[in-house]
């Protein structure tokens, strides 16, 4: 095998945000590689994030509503019974259909793949080093996209068993009969209510005074009266000090409160960049103070075509933020054009019912001093929402008092994630909430309640 090659572009991380960039470069013209250590393609989203994660709370709600819905609509279902290792392989094949779906894609775009661990080696420079690589590979721009892991908490040491992070608990191989989750973000509340539907005792221990922090306050409280009526227990303003293993067990301590016994521990408490042995001295990059990686609007690092993107990147760390910084970053080297509009990044939190947000919250508006105005509506008034039997919840419009401009759509209900779009696309439009409002919304569906909501702002909802 060779031990150098040259190339226009290298991407060191392969996840949603590297592959992206690797497959647009190309399609630009480049001649571009593509560097991860993990034999599967597609980053932690596809492996173990986003794709696994969803994957077992749909599985998770079937099972769910099997047994506490189907008899409302009239379907009994004794006998009903769990397969936890099938439930298990179906996830992993949806990964590996995935994962390889990345390569087929790098093959068809002619992008080299290499299989090691990269690290900066100077300007223009980077050696990988792999089970069966060791090369040293020169390009014009360097694009670093590795992504981020787990934050660990002092006094807890995840063992890789019973006290462990999202990676593990995507893979449990029995139900844990008491899991204690320690964070109440995106992550704990997802997996939590994977293993409550399927038969856990879910705690989850939170420090902040309410759950999803950064979301939007009131959506997110009665998110939690939700969740709570699914059975999971929440401990809020609970600063947890330690966890460990005794005797089979595991222990985990809170400021001011009784150790709690459980079998399983997760540990949700947020993601840091990843950028260890990245070589990122040998260009003169400096981290900021929170691990990530400095870069302008353009992505540059300001050492020598070497750009950056990503979890890597400050942010918020969701894939297709990632990905649409992989495009911008390689379109823009190549053309000189291209931005992200970050108003219009939407998050998801799956649960059941979805939480989704798109620009900014009345929070982010009143300490900006912004004069805007409020459209609501909830589910119950929607004949889709009622026909699927799933009329909790409700929608959040916002938009300037003076101009109209829609600045922030905040939703729990049914299919907020799809929802979430249409809101995020008008965003990106400039448009008015009184343009939403004039859209004809096909009868009977959810995005109808969306447009209540705009109908909303001016008081004219119809169905409230
Ligand atoms: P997160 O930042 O969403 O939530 C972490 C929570 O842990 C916070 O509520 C924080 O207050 C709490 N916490 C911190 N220290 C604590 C302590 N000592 N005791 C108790 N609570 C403590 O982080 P999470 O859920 O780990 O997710 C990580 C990242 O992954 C997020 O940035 C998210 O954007 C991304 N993600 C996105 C998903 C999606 O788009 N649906 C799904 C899963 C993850």
């Amino acid at each position: 095998m060779a031990t150098s090659a040259r190339h226009d572009l290298i991407v060191v991380g392969a996840g949603p945000g590297g592959y992206v960039a690797a497959l647009r470069a190309a399609q630009l013209g480049l001649n571009v590689a593509c560097v991860d250590e993990s034999p599967a393609l597609g980053g932690t989203c596809l492996r173990i994030g986003c794709i696994p994660s969803k994957a077992l709370l749909e599985s998770s709600e079937r099972f769910w509503e099997a047994k506490e819905k189907f008899a409302g609509h009239g379907i009994q279902c004794a006998g009903l019974t769990l397969d936890l290792p099938a439930m298990l392989r179906r996830k992993e094949q949806i990964v590996s259909t995935l994962t390889r779906g990345v390569e087929a894609l790098f093959k068809k775009n002619k992008v080299t793949r290499y299989l090691g661990h990269g690290q900066l080696q100077g300007p223009g420079s980077l050696k990988v080093e792999g089970p069966e690589t060791s090369i040293s590979l020169k390009a014009k721009y360097i694009l670093l996209a590795t992504g981020s892991e787990p934050a660990s908490l002092p006094g807890i040491a995840p063992d890789g068993e019973r006290i462990g992070t999202s990676t593990e608990a995507l893979s449990y191989a029995e139900v844990p009969r008491h899991l204690v989750v320690i964070g109440a973000g995106y992550i704990g509340l997802e997996l939590g209510s994977v293993w409550r539907r399927l038969g856990a005792r879910v705690t989850v221990l939170e420090y902040l005074d309410r759950v999803l922090p950064g979301l939007d306050a009131e959506l997110a409280a009665d998110a939690r009266k939700l969740l709570e009526k699914q059975g999971l227990e929440f401990r809020l303003g609970c600063k947890v000090t330690a966890a460990r293993q005794q005797n089979g067990q595991c222990i985990v301590e809170a400021q001011g409160q009784e150790p709690l016994l459980c079998d399983r521990v997760l540990v949700a408490v947020g993601r840091v960049p990843h950028t260890r042995r990245l070589g990122l001295e040998t260009v003169g990059i400096a981290l900021d103070k929170k691990g990530r990686i400095p870069v302008d609007q353009h992505f540059a690092t300001g050492a020598e075509g070497v750009c950056a993107i990503g979890d890597v990147i400050a942010g918020p760390m969701l894939a297709h933020k990632a990905e649409d910084e992989g495009m911008a970053c390689v379109e823009h080297l190549v053309t000189g054009r291209s931005h992200v509009n970050y108003d219009a990044i939407a998050a998801v939190v799956y649960t059941q019912p979805e939480l989704a947000a798109v620009g900014k919250t009345e929070d982010q508006l009143k300490e900006a001093g912004v004069a805007y105005r409020k459209g609501i509506f909830p589910f119950r008034g929607n004949g889709r929402a009622r026909t699927l039997g799933q009329v909790d919840g409700w929608i959040k419009l916002l938009a300037d008092a003076k101009t109209d401009r829609l600045l922030g759509a905040h939703i729990l209900g049914p299919h907020a994630g799809d929802l979430i779009n249409e809101a995020a696309t008008a965003i990106a439009f400039g448009a008015s909430s009184e343009d939403l409002a004039r859209t004809c919304h096909v009868h009977p569906t959810l995005g109808e309640a969306l447009r209540e909501a705009a109908l909303g702002v001016a008081d004219r909802a119809i169905h409230i």
